[in-house]
């Protein structure tokens, strides 16, 4: 398949919340956007684009080139669209391995397993008619990926360019308890306005997530440079060459941090845990780590972001015990990051409020399953606490 190609619809995909941050990624990669939808962003372009994009956005999960589509109200009619979407073997290599994913919301669909099943096996057929054999299919999804969408009698079929999920930068390899995904902590940073050159504190840091992706925007390092597989390296048509000089060039503009980032947490193993996460990501001598309680972190003076994603208390009554811990981190954000912005990443309700700051702006976000905000303060010398 021509990879400077044929432009086509572009999806890339994101979580609830997320898809007006991801749009203003996208724009400020140059490209246009078309629409915006619950769970993510519809642009155009190129195979080639497709790379780019997913090397560089950071809060997307996945960057879907559209194939085609076609009406489908049942069960064979899907079969025989599968069968017929694509010149396959333009795309998957006779040899190669290929995996279906789909998201149906049509009542002959089953189940998606059923579905991802059937478009596999819609693909391989066709590949045994023209040429007797076929290429491998499992779930693996570090080959070539297919996506289907099955809703209102209509089929779209996308080529997932991502692969594994963009969410799986490689660096976190050790979590500690509840660790925000990466591209949920890259909407955090994002959403804040923090444009990366001015100081950053991140008390609580558990496993280092929003550390990590702090000091990857700080320094200009695009995402994508940490993995070394994505799904469009295994599309036919795929140039090496170009792959590496688009890498090359991105690793060009990766330039020396502005400011210092300070990343604190009172559990010593995941200190450690944050700091090898950190080397592994390349970004480890950017970021002061130390073992202490939050409100003994260390905050420079000037202009800078203090942002938090302090515990949540999943069990019942935790919440209530947790009330004092957010109401200490209204004191902490009040009387020692005076100038600063701080963020606090919150569950919505009653931990929210019981930091007792009047917030700037409280921003929605899901995290995992936990409806939660990103209360945001704007916090001057004298800031008054909310009674
Ligand atoms: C929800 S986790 C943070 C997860 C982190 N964002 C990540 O991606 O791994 C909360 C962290 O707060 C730390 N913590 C809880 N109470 C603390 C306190 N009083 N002072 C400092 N750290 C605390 C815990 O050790 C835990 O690592």
């Amino acid at each position: 398949m021509e990879f400077k190609g044929k432009q086509d619809k572009i999806l890339i995909t994101c979580a609830l919340h997320v898809p007006d941050i991801l749009a203003a990624e996208v724009r400020s990669m140059g490209k246009e956007v078309h629409g915006t939808r619950k769970n993510g962003v519809e642009t155009e372009g190129t195979l080639e684009d497709c790379m780019r994009l997913n090397l560089c956005l950071r809060t997307a999960w996945r960057v879907q080139y559209r194939l085609g589509s076609f009406r489908c109200s049942s069960i064979n009619q899907l079969y025989e669209g599968m069968k017929s979407a694509a010149a396959w073997e333009e795309i998957i290599d006779r040899q190669g391995y290929f995996s279906v994913s789909s998201f149906a919301a049509h009542p002959a669909a089953k189940n998606s397993m059923y579905v991802n099943q059937l478009c596999k096996d819609a693909i391989a057929d066709y590949f045994k008619d023209k040429y007797g054999s076929r290429p491998d299919a499992g779930k693996e999804k570090n080959r070539t990926v297919v996506f289907v969408y099955w809703n209102d009698n209509r089929a779209t079929v996308y080529l997932d360019t991502s692969g594994e999920p963009l969410d799986r930068r490689g660096y976190r390899q050790e979590t500690t308890s509840a660790p925000l995904q990466e591209t949920l902590a890259a909407a955090c940073l994002l959403s804040t306005g923090w444009q990366g050159d001015t100081l950053l504190v991140n008390p609580m840091c558990g496993s280092g997530t929003l550390a990590v992706e702090a000091a990857l925007m700080a320094t200009g390092r695009v995402p994508g440079l940490l993995r070394d597989n994505f799904g469009f390296m295994h599309i036919s048509g795929f140039d090496p060459a170009e792959y590496s000089t688009l890498r090359k060039s991105l690793q060009g503009q990766v330039r020396k941090p502005a400011a210092r980032i300070i990343a604190t947490d009172r559990h010593h193993p995941a200190i450690g845990a944050a700091q090898r996460n950190a080397h592994r990501a390349g970004v480890d001598e950017l970021i002061d780590f130390k073992t202490c309680p939050f409100e003994e972190t260390p905050v420079p003076d000037g202009p800078g972001l203090v942002i938090m994603n302090p515990p949540y208390g999943e069990r019942l009554g935790e919440e209530e015990m947790l009330k004092p811990v957010y109401a200490g981190i209204g004191d902490f954000l009040k009387n020692s990051c005076g100038g600063k912005t701080g963020a606090v990443l919150a569950p919505h309700g009653m931990l929210a409020k019981a930091i007792r700051l009047s917030p700037k702006r409280k921003i929605p976000l899901l995290n995992g399953k936990i409806d939660c905000r990103l209360m945001v303060y704007e916090m001057y010398s004298g800031s008054r606490r909310k009674e």
